[in-house]
């Protein structure tokens, strides 16, 4: 799918859910960037840590809207989710009426994309097909949100003085980023949003988890995180466990260290759900896991930075 139609679905997903939504919905679809997301690291490939192939997902066949008569995705639920606490129980059920496209309890089944279809009891993905139906290996049904803190410095020489790159003149800017335990994939630092949390609290918590593994100056790294990120993304992200019924979106801001005498002067050090951690200088060769580096590009254009 060309970037295009990414656009075009994301016009269309704003548009059409609008007249029945809530406020909070029709404030979160503003906050929705057309392009950024993808949809490939969630078809055509063995789902992870499963001996469960997806069921082939073309380019054409991927919305819900396009036929595809013989389409039959394979049923898988990871039996390590089942009764923990971050998860749903199973669906379909006589005990559990999830509340779609709201605010169920204290957990966001919202999505950034409007109002999701149900079929057959089932959150469809907004975005389309994947190729397997059930959960995968994400808690939730539906919607699974995310918070991912991009932290950055400027890159600087031995004495202190910023460095630009040769060829566009522009300034690097060096983001945290972490190794995942999971796909061993170079990251932005996130996490899950618990039920009920303020994303704000998220993007500490993960940081100071995956990045700082802790730290003796958390007060100042609590300073960083109050004066404020800079909202750079909210919506669908390309995760390799999204499935039929079940996807990844997150909220990504950036904070910036200008100067480098904050928290871009700290020693990191990988924890939690992290095996490594580093400044990384960001640049259009940058790999990320799912569609991370595009959320980066996003910071690129807002601070001028070399891309
Ligand atoms: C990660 C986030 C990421 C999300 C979607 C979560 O497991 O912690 O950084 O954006 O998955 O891939």
């Amino acid at each position: 799918m060309t970037n295009f139609d990414f656009a075009l679905l994301t016009l269309l997903c704003l548009l059409l859910p609008l007249e029945n939504s809530t406020t909070a919905t029709k404030m979160m679809a503003s906050l929705v960037k057309p392009g950024i997301f993808r949809h490939l690291m969630c078809r055509n490939n063995m789902y992870p840590r499963s001996g469960v192939l997806r069921f082939p997902v073309s380019d054409d066949h991927v919305f819900w809207s396009a036929p595809y008569a013989d389409y039959c995705p394979p049923v898988y639920t990871a039996p390590h989710i089942g009764g923990q606490v971050w998860a749903d129980p199973p669906l379909p059920s006589e005990a559990f009426y999830p509340q779609w496209n709201q605010l169920d309890g204290q957990v966001n089944r919202e999505s950034f994309h409007g109002a999701y279809e149900v079929k057959d009891g089932l959150p469809l993905n907004p975005i389309g097909r994947t190729g397997l139906s059930g959960r995968g290996s994400l808690g939730r049904w539906g919607p699974n949100h995310a918070a991912d803190p991009i932290v950055t410095r400027w890159k600087r020489d031995a004495e202190g003085a910023i460095v630009a790159n040769s060829t566009t003149g522009k300034n690097i800017i060096q983001m945290v980023a972490i190794q995942r335990s999971d796909n061993k994939l170079w990251a932005i630092p996130g996490g899950m949003v618990d039920p009920g949390e303020n994303v704000s609290v998220t993007l500490k918590r993960e940081f100071t988890e995956e990045a700082l593994n802790f730290t003796d100056k958390a007060n100042m790294v609590e300073k960083f995180f109050r004066e404020g990120g800079v909202h750079v993304y909210s919506g669908y992200v390309d995760d390799f466990r999204n499935t039929d019924n079940a996807w990844m979106e997150t909220t990504a801001l950036n904070f910036h260290d200008e100067d480098g005498k904050q928290v871009g002067q700290l020693e990191l050090m990988a924890g939690d759900d992290a095996t490594n951690v580093r400044w990384t200088d960001v640049d259009s060769q940058l790999k990320l896991h799912a569609n991370h580096a595009d959320i980066v590009r996003e910071v690129v254009i807002l601070r001028n930075a070399h891309w």
